[in-house]
């Protein structure tokens, strides 16, 4: 990502999840001794779940990036936003909005996986609970107005918003170190830590209040898919995508 040194202010929806896993290192960057001595860094987050051992060139903001922005237009120098795919229930807007508010030359970077496992063995089954699970999140997610599976749609979304020079980066997340290759094997290791205790947040709600399970029900099955996901034989990843585009200078 080219950013050159005087550029100083930047928006994320990256603030504590994960231990801050992009904001944290970002403001490292751009901390004194750096490559940005001058960056502010802004975390944003509706929940408020941020650390409190934070450098002193980051600030956490606790708000609805869906309500009216406090932030002035043409602002930021760079905005990146991780794992929003159900967050967001007009995407067009959002992005169109992020243009509004990056400044002209500065850049938006936007992180998603697909909310679709697949497997190339045919090891993913049509009848796996997994499978059912993945159905029920992506029907209950257009249900409520907040399609999940829209990593595939970031790139045209970019470019339809105004931004120039974008670029599209798809690698393979595998959902445990069933690869052989060492590295795939090592994302899969990740994969596993965060995707299983994240089952359950990512669809008890949509399986309770939007689909009408019991919580009973949603919960034995939850287990069924963690049992799955724990499977070796099981060789499923999710396509995740990196997208990032630039504002034009004459805008
Ligand atoms: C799947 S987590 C991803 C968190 C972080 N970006 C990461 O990659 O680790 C989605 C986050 O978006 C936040 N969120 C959901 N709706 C939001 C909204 N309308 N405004 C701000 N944050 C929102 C949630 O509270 C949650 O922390």
């Amino acid at each position: 990502m080219p950013l050159s040194h005087h550029r100083r202010t930047f928006l994320t929806w990256e603030p504590e999840q994960a231990f801050g896993l992009w904001t944290l290192p970002i403001s490292r960057l751009t901390g004194d001794d750096r490559k940005f001595p001058n960056a502010h860094v802004i975390g944003n987050d509706i929940s408020p779940i941020q650390p409190n051992w934070v450098a002193p060139n980051i600030e956490f903001i606790v708000e609805d990036f869906e309500t009216e922005w406090q932030y002035k237009q043409n602002h930021f120098d760079f905005i990146h936003g991780r794992c929003l795919a159900g967050c967001v229930a007009d995407w067009p807007r959002f992005i169109s909005r992020i243009f509004d508010h990056v400044k002209p030359g500065g850049y938006f970077e936007s992180h998603e996986s697909a909310v679709w496992a697949q497997s190339d063995d045919g090891s993913l089954k049509e009848d796996s609970a997994l499978m059912e699970w993945q159905k029920a999140v992506n029907f209950a997610g257009e249900k409520l107005g907040r399609e999940l599976n829209i990593y595939h749609k970031l790139k045209d979304w970019l470019i339809e918003a105004g931004f120039e020079d974008v670029r599209l980066s798809v690698y393979a997340l595998p959902f445990s170190p069933w690869p052989r290759d060492p590295h795939l094997k090592a994302l899969g290791k990740y994969q596993a830590m965060q995707l299983q205790p994240a089952i359950d947040s990512y669809s008890l709600r949509l399986y309770t209040q939007v689909l009408g399970w019991s919580s009973d029900v949603a919960k034995i099955h939850n287990a069924v898919v963690k049992h799955e996901l724990r499977d070796k034989k099981l060789h499923a990843y999710v396509q995740t995508v990196a997208v990032y585009g630039r504002k034009p200078l004459h805008s």
